[in-house]
């Protein structure tokens, strides 16, 4: 466990017994006893030693976007990297800190003339949590501009590494259970306006396609290979369908939205099951979830 010290210091990184539920896009999920929010690498450095040592789990939280945590909230400690959201141009790359925003990111690049970054425009998250999930869409996805990813090793030490072939595959990575500090991403230079043009073509489709950042988790279920999991809950009539606080949007049926912020993840759960039922009886298809989950 943290030092005493660590846990109740107002101005320290600990904080017991805090609300998960602001901290992620969907609003949902109970209390975390102790969740941590180191300021910079040493902190995070001795943090993550400390609880090794102690034999205490933790779980890292990125920028919330892709997650649902459980109502009764979890019993690890959570780990934020919000604090480190530093960035730096050098050459054709940027090396970023794995708790900066995909958008800080985005527009820094166009800001420097360096290309490469567009197809993230619009995505929730961090950097972290896209490395890790190797986020991305239609346009292309973060792992393929990755040069290096800078790792903590359970016992505080700093490592850096090249992914190989075969790293990133659809929505994953090799990671494993590895915390990502930063990330180097290798990009190619271009007009600045034409990147934002390409930048800001890609967010409006996505405002046409899908609903806003707050009240959901981006796409609920990963796409079936070789077909489309919004099409296939839509095509099996789920538009619109409700537990709880939960609907199945009406723009693009595989986000689920939480409109009045009233849902539960136990809402959530059940939609999924009903949703997952009635794909798999009109379709013949088994949709996975791609939304990670936390449960105590
Ligand atoms: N469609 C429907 N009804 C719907 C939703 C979609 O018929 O309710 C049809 C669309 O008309 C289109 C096709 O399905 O013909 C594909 O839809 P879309 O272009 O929205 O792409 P997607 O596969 O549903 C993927 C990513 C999104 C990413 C978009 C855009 C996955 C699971 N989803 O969505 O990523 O934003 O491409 O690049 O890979 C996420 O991963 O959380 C996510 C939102």
């Amino acid at each position: 466990m943290l030092p005493a010290n660590w846990r109740t210091r107002s101005d320290g990184p600990g904080h017991p017994g805090c609300r998960l539920a602001p901290m992620t896009t969907w609003r949902i999920g109970g209390e975390a006893e102790l969740y941590v929010e180191p300021g910079s690498r040493e902190e995070l450095s001795e943090v993550v030693a400390s609880l090794w040592q102690s034999g205490q789990r933790w779980r890292m939280l990125g920028g919330g976007s892709n997650l649902l945590i459980a109502d009764d909230g979890v019993k690890d400690v959570v780990l934020s990297l919000r604090g480190l959201k530093e960035m730096r141009v050098v050459e054709d790359r940027i090396v970023v800190d794995a708790g900066a925003h995909l958008h800080s990111v985005v527009r820094c690049a166009a800001r420097a003339g360096l290309s490469g970054c567009e197809p993230l425009a619009g995505i929730p998250g961090q950097v972290g949590g896209a490395v890790f999930g190797n986020a991305g869409g239609r346009h292309g996805d973060i792992g393929s501009l990755v040069a290096e990813i800078e790792l903590m090793a359970p016992d505080g030490s700093l490592s850096r590494i090249v992914p190989g072939e075969g790293f990133f595959r659809y929505r994953k990575s090799l990671i494993g259970d590895r915390i990502i500090v930063g990330a180097t991403l290798r990009l190619a230079p271009a007009d600045p306006s034409e990147i934002s043009k390409r930048a800001r073509g890609i967010i409006r489709a996505r405002r046409n396609s899908q609903p806003g950042w707050v009240g959901n988790a981006g796409c609920v279920f990963r796409n079936p290979e070789g077909d489309n999991a919004g099409r296939l809950i839509d095509a099996a009539g789920c538009k619109g369908e409700r537990e709880g606080g939960i609907i199945v949007s009406p723009i693009h049926a595989n986000f689920f939205e939480n409109p009045e912020g009233i849902g539960t993840a136990s809402d959530v759960e059940r939609l999924v099951e009903r949703v997952r039922k009635r794909v798999a009886a009109v379709h013949g298809v088994e949709l996975n979830w791609e939304v990670r989950r936390w449960t105590r």
